[in-house]
This record gives structure tokens, C-alpha cells and sequence, in this order.
């Protein structure tokens, strides 16, 4: 496990932005696992900014995402599919026919998520995934207690997510109950894992996910057993590390 020390936000999106350009160029038909989520945002702003200066190029590159909540469709504001049309893909030359993110509109979840693992089967496995880490250790929609080999599933979300979300929706029926997400094997299949964490109210998982014992308890532990995982976080969410 490497991890990169970046002096702040601004840094630590530039070093992430960095290593996903060089596995861009290195092999421009890749595929990039994805996340949504606010820590991403500016790994994603500085790749659209390399790409505006003709610095990189994505029309071959494929993409895959961790997770969508089950009954939103791509124009729900609130979809993580939204959320990647919005914030990167529209703004770069990606072919969209080629960035996946599981099915929300699917209603029958074993349906959704057997063609998602098959999804990434047929493109031939994630080559580097991006990663966020929660508040509780989960990656993904992989909370404490998930199974370490569970692959696409459907999860049920926490009351706290649902209290949470309930702001953002004019009925309270219309807020998603469930996600789809891949399973912690399907994260540690990818070759490569790139974990961004920024800001000191992340300090305290880091260090218990990464300097901690492995256990389902902190999803994110199990990262200690893969072979090429690079974390990228600044100061403050290294605060805490021994
Ligand atoms: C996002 C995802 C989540 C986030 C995590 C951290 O697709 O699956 O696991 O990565 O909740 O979120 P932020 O970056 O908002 O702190």
C-alpha cells in the first residue's frame, strides 16, 4: 500500500487526477472502475481540464461505477448516473455507451446485479478503480458487516442515509430505500485501487482502516490485502496515522 501525503484538497485531486491520467495514456482502452461522492469532484474537474488542453484523450476508455440507488433513473438529479454525466463525462470525449453504471430502473434487483457482474466480466475487468472512503470505513455502498466476498448486490440502505437524503426529494416515497453496488471482491478483482480521502473528520477511519486490524467491520480494511493500492489524502486525513 502506498500512500501519498498532498499538502490539501487541491493537491491530493491533482496527484489522483495524475495517476489516472498515466493509466489513460499507458493504455488509452482501459477500464476505470468510478465513484461519485464530493471527495472525487476535483480529481475529476483537473482530468477535464488536462483533457480541455488536449492532454488526454478518453474516446477508448470504458468506465464502470461502484453503485446507483435502485428506482432512480439517469435524469433524477439525485442518480449517481446523473451525478457522472453532470460532473465528468459530459465534459470529456468518453464514448457514453461505454460508461456503466448499474441499472437503477431495474426493479428486480437479482436481475440488475448479475448483469452488472457480467458487464464487467465482458469488458474485461476493472484496471483501476476509484475509490472514497465513508465515515464508517464503507467503500462503496459496502457498509460495516458486509460480506468480504460478495460481488454486485443490492444493499439496503441505513435509516441514516434515508433520513439524510430525504431533503433532496419533494415525497417522502419518492427517496431511494436500496442501492445497487459492487461487492467488496468485485473491488479487490480491479488491478489497481486509488483511495482519495481528504479533511480531518476522515482522520479517525483512516487510520483504523489502514493501520487497523482486517475486518468486515471496516469495509475498507480489506484494502490492506491488495497488491497495488495507492491512497491519496492530505494532512488533515492523515492526521492521525502512526
Ligand atoms: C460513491 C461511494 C461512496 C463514497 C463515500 C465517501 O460512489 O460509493 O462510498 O465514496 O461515501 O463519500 P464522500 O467522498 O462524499 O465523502
Amino acid at each position: 500500500m502506498v500512500i501519498y501525503r498532498a499538502s490539501d484538497y487541491a493537491s491530493m485531486s491533482r496527484k489522483a487526477a495524475n495517476i489516472i491520467s498515466a493509466q489513460v495514456i499507458m493504455k488509452p482502452d482501459c477500464v476505470l472502475g468510478l465513484a461519485t461522492g464530493s471527495t472525487p469532484i476535483g480529481t475529476y474537474k483537473q482530468l477535464i481540464e488536462w483533457y480541455n488542453k488536449g492532454d488526454l484523450d478518453f474516446s477508448r476508455v470504458t468506465s464502470v461505477n461502484l453503485d446507483e440507488y435502485k428506482g432512480l433513473s439517469g435524469d433524477n438529479e439525485q442518480s449517481y448516473r446523473y451525478f457522472m454525466n453532470h460532473n465528468f463525462f459530459d465534459h470529456i470525449n468518453i464514448n457514453k455507451s461505454r460508461t456503466f453504471v448499474p441499472d437503477g430502473t431495474d426493479p428486480d434487483s437479482e436481475h440488475a446485479c448479475a448483469r452488472y457482474n457480467e458487464i464487467i466480466r465482458e469488458v474485461g475487468g476493472i484496471d483501476l478503480q476509484l475509490l472514497g472512503l465513508g465515515h464508517n470505513g464503507h467503500i462503496g455502498f459496502n457498509e460495516p458487516g458486509s460480506a468480504f466476498e460478495k460481488e454486485t448486490h443490492c444493499v439496503d440502505l441505513t435509516e441514516r442515509t434515508i433520513e439524510a437524503n430525504k431533503r433532496f426529494f419533494e415525497k417522502e416515497e419518492d427517496v431511494p430505500r436500496q442501492a445497487y453496488t459492487m461487492g467488496i471482491k468485485t473491488i479487490m478483482q480491479a488491478k489497481k485501487i486509488l483511495l482519495v480521502v481528504s479533511g480531518e473528520d476522515k482522520a479517525e477511519i483512516v487510520k483504523t482502516a489502514f493501520q487497523g486490524p482486517v475486518t468486515p467491520a471496516v469495509p475498507a480494511s480489506i484494502l490492506q490485502l491488495h497488491n497495488d493500492v495507492t491512497i491519496v489524502a492530505d494532512e488533515a486525513a492523515l492526521s492521525k496515522m502512526e
